[in-house]
């Protein structure tokens, strides 16, 4: 079977907006033949981090000369700081400077944060160019390189500026995760379970079995769980761009994820993927804790997530001390909270979330209190 036949395709129907993410081995190798179609003037603009150059560039060089596109290329230094007011100046500068045209491509060749700051970038500049992404790490192929949010940091806080702007195409490459380390690898596995445990208890129960062999990298894990995970993501997007309804339910864990992040500083200590799977444990037991769901799935979803080895104990979780009514002041900020009523995404069991809004913040103190006690 050659490459091609071996890879996957997912549609993202937006109507005229529509676009398939690719998923397989050897995609870099094909970029060319694959993103040609898109690119009429043969010319592409590379958007890519230290990291990735390092590892990767070479072989996506190789694919883009073999189908005879010419590309310029920019390396960001990489980590969220770059996805700034100053990183997008510099983008946006650079695009200009090499006389991006508005028939070109921009290929966004990294991570969430290349991922979000070239699309952004693609989006403004000359009023909109076509962009494609080139997703490099777990967490950008099961959820950020799908479903067009684009975005940079402010002083005030994540993403707080940004355009939804839909690539042309995506192409996740299995091949490139072989470099990736580990704890990113978990990090963008907690995303990966969050599908199971929104709406695809099937899937939730495969990965208790084959979660560890995911993140192990073991090839066939690989393939299925980005594809469900890019397939649910697709279908959430297709139902609701914009983010009017179902698409909030990608939000769960993330209200407590958010806030953990934000008491922990946004730096190293700890990562979203890390904060997200603290946030799936928590936003379970405050289900519970309202009566919403039965306890025992609660365990069973923190069970999980401690098997493969993330901190679901606030008391011990990187970045802290932890602070209950600290979290609860950050928690206020989020963007999800409609005139200070609490919205959460809860869960009436594994694969059953929902959107809650008006949750008690005495509830959600309640259950931190006795979390950190
Ligand atoms: N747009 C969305 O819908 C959406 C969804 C979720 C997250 N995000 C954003 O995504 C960002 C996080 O993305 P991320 O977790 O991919 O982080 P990242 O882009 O910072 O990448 C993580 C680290 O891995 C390195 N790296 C990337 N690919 C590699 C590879 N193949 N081999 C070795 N190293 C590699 C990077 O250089 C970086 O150091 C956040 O800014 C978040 O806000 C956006
Ligand atoms: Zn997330």
């Amino acid at each position: 079977m050659s490459l091609l036949e071996d890879a996957q395709a997912v549609r993202v129907d937006l109507g005229a907006r529509s676009y398939n993410v690719v998923i397989g081995s050897g995609l870099l190798a094909e970029a060319g033949r694959r993103i040609a179609p898109l690119a009429p003037r043969k010319r592409v603009f590379i958007v890519t981090d230290v990291n990735v150059a390092e590892n990767h560039l070479d072989a996506l060089h190789g694919g883009l000369d073999a189908a005879g596109l010419s590309s310029v290329t920019t390396v960001l230094p990489p980590g969220e700081q770059t996805k700034s007011f100053a990183g997008l100046q510099n983008v946006c500068e650079w695009l200009i400077d090499q006389r991006v045209e508005r028939r070109d491509l921009v290929v966004a060749f990294g991570g969430g944060v290349i991922g979000d700051l070239a699309g952004f970038s693609a989006g403004i500049v000359k009023r909109g160019v076509d962009f494609v992404q080139i997703p490099t790490t777990l967490l950008s192929q099961v959820d950020s390189s799908v479903g067009g949010k684009t975005a940079i940091d402010t002083s005030a806080g994540k993403n707080l500026v940004g355009l939804f702007y839909q690539p042309r195409l995506v192409l996740a490459d299995l091949d490139v995760l072989g470099t990736l380390p580990v704890r990113e690898m978990m990090a963008g596995y907690a995303e990966t379970v969050k599908y199971g445990l929104i709406d695809m208890a099937d899937f939730f129960a495969w990965c208790e079995g084959a979660g560890a062999r995911v993140v192990a990298g073991d090839r066939a894990a690989l393939a299925k769980a980005v594809r469900v995970a890019v397939e649910a993501k697709a279908r959430i997007v297709a139902s609701d761009e914009r983010e009017g309804g179902a698409r909030a339910l990608l939000n769960l864990g993330h209200t407590f994820a958010h806030a953990l992040e934000t008491s922990a500083g946004h730096g190293a200590a700890l990562l979203h993927g890390e904060a997200v799977a603290v946030g799936l444990a928590l936003a379970f037991a405050l289900s519970a804790r309202m009566g919403l769901c039965d306890p025992a799935e609660a365990a069973r979803v923190r069970r999980h997530l401690e098997a493969m080895g993330y901190v679901t104990d606030l008391r011990k979780l990187p970045g802290g001390p932890y602070n209950a009514e600290a979290m609860l002041s950050h928690m206020a900020q989020d963007k999800k909270t409609e005139s200070g009523a609490l919205t959460f995404i809860l869960a009436r069991g594994v694969g059953a979330a929902f959107v809650q809004k008006g949750v008690d913040p005495g509830a959600v103190r309640a259950l931190l209190e006795a979390e950190l006690a």
